[in-house]
């Protein structure tokens, strides 16, 4: 849950390693750290906080080198203090090492270290690397063997980075964490992520578990842990240094919201027949899911949303689906055969709890699917096929469009399942895909027109928040207070509208303001638990199509959105939703981007 990168550039690695620091605090910004090597020696600046923090500390001496390692720290072993950031070093100072994962044995190789006489400056299990490294190179290792064999010594997961004093190299690896390499003219980087050097290359390589890079001035050796040559496609990311900032906004969030009609656009792209109402995947085989009996969805948070999003599509239309908080899943042991599929959810790709009931599901004999943004990331590997969600980087912690183009490609597989399964389109298919290709101008639409703003400045200052809604619905009213929370720290709970009679309503006040989601399913009833509420006092905030009639005259604010199929309301309705937990917390002045406590991606358990 950090983040990485290292750059070899002859006109100076210091500004473009910063940058690429800023750019992945998304991972972590307990504390961050800078080493590069100038020829005489490594120079090495960190400390605890966020970059900036580094950065004033940076300007104070004069750190400069033509080749660097940095580092953005989520704390797991040890807490966030000068010394437990990264990088790390030997004691003669020989070799820096960035880390992002945990090393599961390095207690064990701690003491091994410690009885041989080595000294540990930090709680970390990173530093375990560089002493490896130092041991390894007192034997008489060269700098290459020295490293894989430091490496191959560890266990658990790993994307590390490394410099020497004496050679102009950067080595790097990987085993189930993200590590990316780019290729610029006679300058090179590798990072966690794409946007930490996108605006200085835009070509990448993403490295596979077991690959080891090192870059030197005349070029890169990409092999495998034996030292065999392996050979990763160049891609070209067609992310602009805009795309990758926050273009004008001040939030990433809310750049990130806005950048919805355009992600939807992709997510959908060459994927929607309304003609013939069929879904086409390239990626899939045809008929790839004829024959499964269940689907199982496993994801977490806002991820978790989605899934419950497409588990009630998928049973309505007649196959068993469930979804699963992906931490459960491994602990409820739902019956899995060969005909389930399960199906991971996970923005990153990364997020260990998802990954573990991947495995579970695996060693079931389960067949697995992976709805990820992240190209190349673990869950994909690990996934028998995998549908990318297209929606590009999302750099603000609290998930946005990632959210909305999940439900969006979800519910696209989950007419292609219903089509192999049955063995023909579901009655809904074609005029749901017809309002899937009108929904990025429903999204404008909204974005266009929203009163978001003013309903947050209305009920600033409430005792708590409340959503409710049925059906899929349900989950978009979990997701609704969810975003309100993270990002507001204020109480905001989710309900299905079924639920409230049986509990939720002891909290209704006239200092609660309750969010009621209308989908066009089902709305007279949810009107009627409308009406329950503002019995109690409380304010009501409809998310409707309608303009006039009953629900208009009932609330006491509408956020409207345009009118579509009933089973893909929820994603007009949870833009709604996120451009008020956006005012809410803004005008509260909350650290919207980077909310307390947590984290962009999640890869302990
Ligand atoms: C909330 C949020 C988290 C993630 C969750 C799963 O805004 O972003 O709840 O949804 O940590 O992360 P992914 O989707 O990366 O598996």
């Amino acid at each position: 849950m950090c983040g990485i990168t290292a750059c070899l550039r002859e006109e100076g690695s210091l500004e473009p390693i910063l940058t690429g620091l800023k750019r992945l605090e998304y991972r972590g910004y307990d504390s961050a750290g800078i080493a590069l090597q100038n020829g005489h020696g490594i120079g090495l600046v960190k400390r605890a906080g966020e970059v900036d923090r580094l950065c004033e500390q940076v300007e104070k001496g004069n750190l400069q080198g033509t080749v660097g390692i940095g580092h953005t720290r989520w704390s797991t072993h040890g807490p966030p203090t000068d010394a437990n950031a990264h990088p790390h070093m030997d004691e003669r100072g020989s070799v820096a090492v960035v880390h992002n994962g945990i090393i599961d044995n390095y207690s064990a190789l701690k003491s091994h270290l410690q009885r041989r006489g080595h000294h540990f400056a930090s709680d970390t299990d990173t530093e375990v690397i560089p002493h490896l490294i130092e041991e390894e190179l007192e034997n008489g290792a060269s700098n290459d063997e020295a490293f894989r064999a430091a490496v191959d010594l560890l266990d658990g997961t790993y994307a590390i980075a490394a410099i020497f004093d004496d050679e102009h190299a950067i080595y790097a690896t990987r085993m189930g964490s993200p590590l990316v390499f780019g290729e610029g003219d006679g300058e090179w980087y590798v990072a966690s992520d794409v946007p930490a050097f996108v605006e200085y290359t835009n070509r990448v390589r993403y490295l596979h578990d077991g690959d080891f890079i090192r870059i030197t001035t005349d070029g890169f050796e990409l092999t495998d842990a034996d030292g065999t040559a392996v050979d990763r496609p160049l891609e070209t990311i067609d992310w602009d240094p805009e795309t990758a900032g926050k273009s004008g906004y001040d939030h990433y969030m809310h750049k990130e919201i806005h950048e919805q009609p355009e992600s939807l656009r992709r997510t959908t792209q060459g994927r929607v027949n309304t003609l013939t109402g069929a879904v086409d995947f390239e990626e899939f085989d045809e008929d790839l899911f004829a024959g499964v009996t269940q689907v199982h969805l496993v994801a977490m948070g806002t991820s978790y949303h989605a899934a419950m999003y497409a588990a009630s599509l998928l049973a309505a239309r007649g196959v068993p689906a469930y979804a699963f908080m992906a931490g459960e899943y491994s602990l409820m042991r739902p019956p899995v055969t060969d005909s389930t599929l399960v199906v991971a959810v996970s923005q990153s790709g990364e997020t260990a709890d998802t990954l573990d009931a991947i495995r579970r599901a695996r060693s079931a004999g389960a067949r697995t699917l992976a709805v990820t943004n992240v190209v190349a990331s673990s869950l994909t590997r690990e996934c028998d096929d995998s549908l990318l969600i297209r929606a590009g980087p999302e750099i603000g912690v609290a998930a946005t469009k990632t959210f909305s183009s999940q439900v969006t490609a979800l519910m696209l597989l989950c007419e292609r399942v219903v089509a192999d399964v049955t063995g023909t389109p579901s009655a809904e298919s074609r005029d749901l895909l017809e309002s899937i290709s009108r929904l990025p101008g429903d999204i404008q639409a909204v974005l266009d027109t929203s009163t978001a703003l003013e309903v947050a400045q209305a009920y600033a200052g409430s005792e708590a928040y409340f959503f409710i809604g049925r059906g899929v619905a349900h989950s978009v009213a979990l997701e609704g207070a969810l975003k309100f929370k993270e990002i507001s720290y204020e109480h905001a709970e989710g309900f299905a509208a079924s639920e409230l009679k049986h509990g939720p309503l002891a909290l209704v006040t006239e200092h609660t303001p309750v969010f009621v989601i209308f989908t066009g399913r089902d709305d007279e009833m949810t009107l009627n638990n409308a009406k329950e509420v503002q019995a109690r006092g409380a304010p009501v905030i409809a998310i409707t199509s309608h303009t006039d009639g009953d629900i208009v005259d009932l609330a006491d604010h509408v956020l409207t959105v345009p009118e579509t199929h009933p089973d893909l309301a929820g994603v007009a309705a949870n833009v709604q939703l996120q451009l008020v937990a956006y005012h809410a917390a803004n005008q509260l002045g909350r650290s919207i981007d980077k909310p307390r406590n947590l984290a962009k991606c999640v890869t302990v358990e």
